[in-house]
């Protein structure tokens, strides 16, 4: 399974581009799509889901284009939109029934089939109650249980783990990680930590183009043996910023340990090992 995005571009009204000369081959395994805000995540997993049409360029999936024949891929696929609506009035139950209808999913064995996802997202105690009543984390779940209804085989989820809460966020890595043997799986986000523990494939993106992709090991190589720690007083941190990349700071007593990212570090700094946070921070550096 092979799905090709080929100098992909989105231009909004004017100029602006959402997504510029966008070019990724992605293949069975999870990807995650790393990205600040505004960086084109959802413009670009929203031409993929065939929700929106590029201005310019060819998505195909395993050589069909997907503009010229959206069925193609929506028959195979699970999308989890960031903005992810739902009815207030329905309960757990008649929201999946009605979503299945909507994607022509049936059998006898729905019922058993719906029962299954919600006792694996957690769900089952709820599911008779009016989705108006759930929390944020609930929706959230919801809207994962629906893309799996029809056993997709390209699985997109903008930004899925944002409101879970930790022992949620377990759950749902682990049913990735289940799901993602013979299947694309791309979960998008602006939180390192969100992805790096699943992510076979990482892609970076920044205003709209794709900065790096890789694994993990080749990603963080891009600033290998330049990462450092070192303890500043506090007034110089905005004079250190200039100089350097900062990636964190912890306070120490009267004074800040910087982690920073340099070519020449500091007389005395202490040499770190490199992470994907910290290139990730160091790839979409703002100056
Ligand atoms: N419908 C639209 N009309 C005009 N501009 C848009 C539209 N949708 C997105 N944009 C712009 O395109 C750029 C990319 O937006 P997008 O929502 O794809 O980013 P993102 O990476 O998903 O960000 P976030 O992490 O905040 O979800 C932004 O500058 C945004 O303002
Ligand atoms: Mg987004």
């Amino acid at each position: 399974m092979t799905l090709e995005i080929q100098n992909v571009s989105k231009q909004y009204n004017g100029n602006k581009y959402g997504v510029k000369d966008f070019s990724l081959c992605i293949e069975k395994g999870i990807l995650g799509l790393l990205g600040p805000n505004g960086a084109g995540k959802s413009t670009l997993l929203k031409m993929i889901a065939t929700v929106s049409k590029p201005s310019d360029g060819i998505i195909s999936l395993n050589k069909n284009n997907i503009a010229k024949d959206p069925n193609y891929i929506r028959k195979q696929l699970g999308f989890l939109p960031q903005d992810f609506g739902v009815y207030p009035n329905l309960n757990a139950y008649e929201f999946l029934e009605y979503m299945a209808a909507m994607k022509g999913v049936g059998g006898s064995d729905l019922k058993l089939r719906i029962s299954v996802l919600l006792e694996g997202l957690n769900l089952i105690k709820a599911a008779k109650k009016p989705i108006g009543s759930y929390s944020g984390g609930m929706k959230q779940r919801l809207g994962i249980a629906q893309v799996l209804l029809n056993n997709p085989k390209i699985i997109i989820f903008d930004e899925p783990i944002v409101g879970l809460d930790p022992e949620e966020r377990v759950r749902f890595r682990n049913l990735i990680s289940d799901l993602a043997n013979n299947c694309i799986v791309i979960l998008s986000s602006h939180i390192v930590s969100d992805i790096d523990t699943i992510a076979d494939k990482v892609a970076i993106m920044k205003n709209g183009t794709l900065v790096t992709n890789g694994s993990q090991d080749d990603i963080i190589k891009n600033v290998a043996n330049k990462v450092f720690e070192t303890r500043i007083e506090k007034e110089n941190l905005v004079h250190f910023g200039e100089q350097h990349t900062v990636v964190s700071t912890t306070r120490k007593e009267d004074n800040l340990m910087v982690r920073y990212i340099t070519e020449n570090p500091i007389k005395d700094a202490t040499k770190k090992q490199a992470n994907l946070e910290d290139a990730y921070l160091y790839l979409t550096k703002t100056n």
